[in-house]
């Protein structure tokens, strides 16, 4: 694998899930669907929904101020604010720009990056090249959807995603050197919406008057079946890059689609399941926000140990996926 110029870490998480639940059992009573089955094969118990006036970006403010505070600096300290959605507020700006306005973090540039549900995952990547090159110093990596914006909820699929948003503080703590120069920069303090696309994202969202095909539609045996290929593929890679095997694992950070596709993948690997971390019960498939939520979770819990080895790996539509070891510092 190549030298990284400076090592990369995580250090703080936050997170944010809406306060309005809807259980299986609700579930039952508004679509054709039974509370048991969704448990037993897919795992899922309830799931949070946004309020009618909270958009994506809403949610992604809370959890990037939450791991700003927890990594000890202002939002003034953030470089670069990259939002990994699938569900942005509008279609322009993006919906960094509005979490950037929000938190006024006014000396961040501020982009999205749509990799669905491997969104974080990929997003945390990019960020790392910044910080490895030397350009920034600290970067704030959010994953945030709200697919409750997206969702037939007369159709049985209406089971499998929740709202959420978290978020990580990706940093170095070693003195800069050998910048190749580039910059980019984002101004929203000056007529923010003096152009901008606002219908058909999860502000204004479209109705089934006027196009049906703006919910999303998966056909789960296709998923099941794409997922339980990439993720191994994807695991066995970066054990290979680094060099450690699978008993070297202390815990897995997965992506959250469903029980048994994680159930499959820690069987294929050769992961105890105990080593798997997994809050799809509480909070369904929230996209681009499972990871950060879940390492937001484990963090909190006290599971993270200086120098434990985690496993990150998401797989998302297209089909996008891919794996990461951090060694905890
Ligand atoms: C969803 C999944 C468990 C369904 O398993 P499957 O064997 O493919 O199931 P099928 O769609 O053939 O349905 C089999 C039976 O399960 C039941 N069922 C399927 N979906 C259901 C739902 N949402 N609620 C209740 N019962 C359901 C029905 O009884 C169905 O019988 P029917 O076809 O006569 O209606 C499986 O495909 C899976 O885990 N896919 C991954 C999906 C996922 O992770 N999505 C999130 C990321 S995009």
């Amino acid at each position: 694998m190549q030298q990284l110029v400076r090592n990369v870490k995580i250090i703080g998480t936050g997170s944010y899930v809406p306060e309005t639940i809807y259980t299986n059992e609700y579930l039952e009573t508004i679509l054709e669907t039974n509370s048991q089955w969704v448990i037993d094969n897919v795992g899922i118990k309830e799931r949070h929904i946004a309020a009618p006036n909270q958009a994506t970006s809403d949610l992604a403010t809370i959890a990037g101020e939450r791991a700003i505070k927890d990594a000890g600096l202002t939002s003034h300290d953030i470089d670069l604010i990259i939002v990994a959605t699938a569900t942005p507020d509008r279609k322009a700006p993006s919906t960094a720009a509005f979490v950037q306005h929000k938190l006024d973090a006014r000396n961040a540039a501020a982009f999205d990056m749509n990799a669905v549900c491997s969104g974080f995952l990929f997003a945390m990547s990019v960020a790392s090249q910044f910080i490895a090159s030397g350009v920034y110093n600290h970067v704030l990596v959010i994953g945030a959807d709200t697919f409750s914006r997206i969702t037939d909820w007369s159709r049985r699929d209406a089971v499998f995603f929740g709202d959420g948003a978290g978020a990580a503080v990706l940093s170095s703590a070693n003195v800069t050197e050998g910048f190749l120069a580039y910059r980019i920069y984002t101004d929203t303090t000056n007529e923010m919406l003096g152009f901008t696309i606002p219908g058909g994202g999860s502000e204004i969202p479209l109705t089934h008057d006027n196009m049906s095909e703006q919910f999303f539609q998966m056909n789960g045996k296709a998923v099941f079946s794409s997922a339980t290929k990439a993720l191994p593929k994807a695991i066995f890679q970066v054990l290979e890059d680094t060099g450690l095997t699978i008993n070297d694992i202390d815990l897995m950070i997965p992506h959250q689609p469903s029980i048994r596709i994680l159930q499959k993948t820690a069987e294929i690997i050769g992961l105890p399941f105990d080593k798997v971390m997994t809050n799809m019960d509480k909070y369904a498939n929230t996209s681009g926000g499972t990871i950060p939520i879940l390492l937001d979770e484990v963090n909190r819990a006290g599971k993270l140990k200086k120098g434990s080895t985690i496993l990150f790996a998401a797989v998302g539509s297209g089909w996008t996926y891919g794996a990461s070891i951090i060694k905890w510092g």
